[in-house]
């Protein structure tokens, strides 16, 4: 009498066991970490005026899979900066639309000495000129002339006892010859125009130049027409588009499964049916364990 009672109320456990974990154990894999990536892009960037910035752009609030992996932006003293081949720019405006940014170096902002002795070379896979431009060559490290050149600074460089330096128009000037180290810094050709002085020189290194990223925007619009929202699989290395209920990482639309408002519940109703189901193939199984001597 006691065997038989003993499977009952086990079977009765587990059936309560499953209904209770089921759908605890089996909803996370399923939905939860995909609609984690369409909750967290949907984060904008705000940063001081620039406001509602999405993809191709990353930050600290927008994970690495809500943007282009070149493309990360952050936040210092209400000023957006981007990290491109390992320098720091300013970010002064940013078009969505037209897919354009204004940067400008940040370590050259405020004056011709900086610890970075570095050419401003973009990644051209991803970024182009997007307006007229002119090179300027900063030098470091030149004797001292003795007479009077135009754009003449004082900065000291490391191991080097020479501390004069000269900013000359275009690449490969003649004063490069004497100078220890020389960097090339792109500025904005339109503004070029009224520079007569140092100081008016640093302001158009401050005042940047456009850059076009070349991020295809068509995948996106398509996932965002179906709702979805853009963003980055990183181990694909490729655009990936979020959906409110699961990831559409191998199309480009979450195509079918969100139609009008109610559709965020409704998606939902395919994870409830396959949790019972699954519990009972669980149970099933654990009985057939417990028949076996
Ligand atoms: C931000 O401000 C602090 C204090 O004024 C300064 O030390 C720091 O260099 C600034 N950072 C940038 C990126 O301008
Ligand atoms: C920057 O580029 C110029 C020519 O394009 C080159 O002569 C110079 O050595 C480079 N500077 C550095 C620091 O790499
Ligand atoms: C600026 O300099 C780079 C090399 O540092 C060169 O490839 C580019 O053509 C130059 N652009 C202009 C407008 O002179
Ligand atoms: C250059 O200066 C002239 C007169 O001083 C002014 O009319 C013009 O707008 C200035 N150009 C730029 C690009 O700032």
């Amino acid at each position: 009498m006691k065997r038989q009672y003993f499977p009952t109320t086990t079977t009765f456990t587990l059936l309560w066991l499953a209904a209770i974990l089921a759908p605890i154990v089996t909803l996370p894999p399923i939905s939860g970490d995909e609609n984690d990536q369409y909750t967290k892009c949907g984060v904008l960037f705000n940063c001081g005026s620039l406001t509602g910035i999405d993809y191709p752009f990353s930050s600290r609030d927008r994970p690495e899979e809500c943007g282009h992996p070149g493309l990360k932006l952050a936040c210092e003293n209400n000023t957006a900066t981007i990290l491109i081949n390992n320098l720091k720019y300013r970010v002064l405006d940013l078009d969505q639309k037209a897919q354009i940014l204004k940067i400008a170096r940040s370590d050259l902002s405020q004056n011709p000495c900086t610890e970075e002795l570095k050419n401003t070379t973009l990644d051209w896979g991803l970024f182009e000129y997007a307006s007229s431009y002119m090179n300027l060559t900063f030098l470091y490290g030149c004797p001292s002339l003795g007479v009077m050149v135009p754009y003449q600074f004082d900065c000291p460089v490391k191991g080097i006892a020479e501390r004069s330096g000269y900013v000359e128009l275009g690449v490969g000037a003649p004063l490069s010859g004497f100078c220890h180290v020389s960097i090339v810094v792109p500025v904005s050709y339109p503004s070029l125009v009224n520079f007569t002085d140092l100081v008016q020189l640093e302001e158009l290194v401050a005042k940047g130049f456009e850059v076009r990223y070349k991020v295809d925007s068509g995948a996106c619009r398509e996932c965002r027409n179906s709702r979805g929202r853009c963003g980055w699989d990183v181990t694909g290395k490729r655009f990936a588009c979020f959906c409110s209920d699961q990831s559409a990482a191998e199309s480009k639309t979450c195509a079918a499964t969100v139609v009008g408002a109610a559709g965020s519940y409704s998606s939902r109703a395919p994870t409830a049916t396959v949790a019972p189901s699954a519990s009972a193939r669980i149970v099933r199984w654990k009985l057939t364990k417990l028949r076996k001597p």
